[in-house]
């Protein structure tokens, strides 16, 4: 890599943001790590020594519009540049349509779609001054073909897939690209709610017969960094689940 690349990872403390986080650290990329909560000195130093890459953790939440401002400016503050977005963080309050509450279905809401879109609206300024970019957002199979028990969580990840063609459409001309990751099970705390039976319920309608692993969405992540003539696309990332 020539000059160094600065990669902002939303949610990346654990799970799949934090795999995608250590994924593009291992090629050289200059890493900011996010969560609601504080990022842990630990885990920026366990990346910088492991990885040998300058590393900050900016803490903030992203259904916060001032907050998402903020963590951009941060991070271009210290990096001078933000060369990729990866709007991964996300949340699950699964209930059945009867059970669920204007409460939960607004959450999700709040932090899947419209932190997904406050993040995006504050990096695209200095994006278009650069003239490149690459957003990559976190959807979900459920988003694609929706699933019973999710629709609070389903409705904000189909959101994202509308939120990513459409920027991908306004920006293109910019050089920025935009692009969605549908995971399907990946084993991560998220999905280690779930019971064995569903479990091995669940593996048995996924073609490969697995969940994925974190390693699997960080592979698609780096593939869309590096990706400049693909845009406004969902890759599904599932074991085959929803061909
Ligand atoms: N695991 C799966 O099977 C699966 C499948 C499809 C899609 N996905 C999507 O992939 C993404 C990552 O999932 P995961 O399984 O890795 O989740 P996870 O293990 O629960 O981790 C979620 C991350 O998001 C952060 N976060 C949550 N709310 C936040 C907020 N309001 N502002 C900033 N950070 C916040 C958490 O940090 P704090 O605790 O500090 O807030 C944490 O770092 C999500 O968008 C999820 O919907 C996952």
């Amino acid at each position: 890599m020539d000059k160094p690349k600065t990669a902002l990872i939303t949610g990346s403390t654990r799970g799949i943001g934090l795999a995608i986080a250590e994924h593009f650290a291992a090629q050289g990329f200059q890493i900011a790590l996010n969560g609601s909560r504080e990022v842990p000195q630990e885990l920026i130093q366990e990346i910088k020594n492991n990885y040998q890459v300058p590393v900050i953790g900016v803490s903030g939440n992203i259904a916060e519009a001032d907050d998402c401002k903020r963590i951009i400016a941060e991070v271009i503050e210290t990096f001078g540049t933000l060369d990729i977005l990866v709007n991964n963080a996300g949340i699950t309050r699964d209930k059945l349509m009867l059970r669920m509450t204007t409460e939960d279905f607004q959450s999700v809401l709040d932090i899947n779609l419209t932190g997904t879109f406050n993040m995006i609206r504050s990096a695209l300024k200095p994006m278009i001054k650069q003239r490149a970019g690459r957003i990559i957002n976190l959807s979900s199979v459920s988003g694609v073909s929706g699933n019973a028990g999710q629709s609070n969580y389903a409705a904000s990840k189909a959101g994202v897939i509308g939120l990513t063609k459409s920027v991908a459409r306004e920006v293109a001309k910019c050089g920025i690209t935009c692009n969605a990751i549908a995971p399907g099970f990946i084993d991560t705390k998220m999905t280690q709610k779930l019971s064995e039976k569903v479990k091995e319920q669940l593996k048995q309608q996924i073609p490969l017969q697995s969940f994925g692993t974190p390693q699997d969405v960080a592979k698609t992540a780096l593939y869309l960094a590096e990706s400049p003539y693909v845009t406004g696309q969902v890759l599904c990332v599932d074991g085959g689940l929803v061909m």
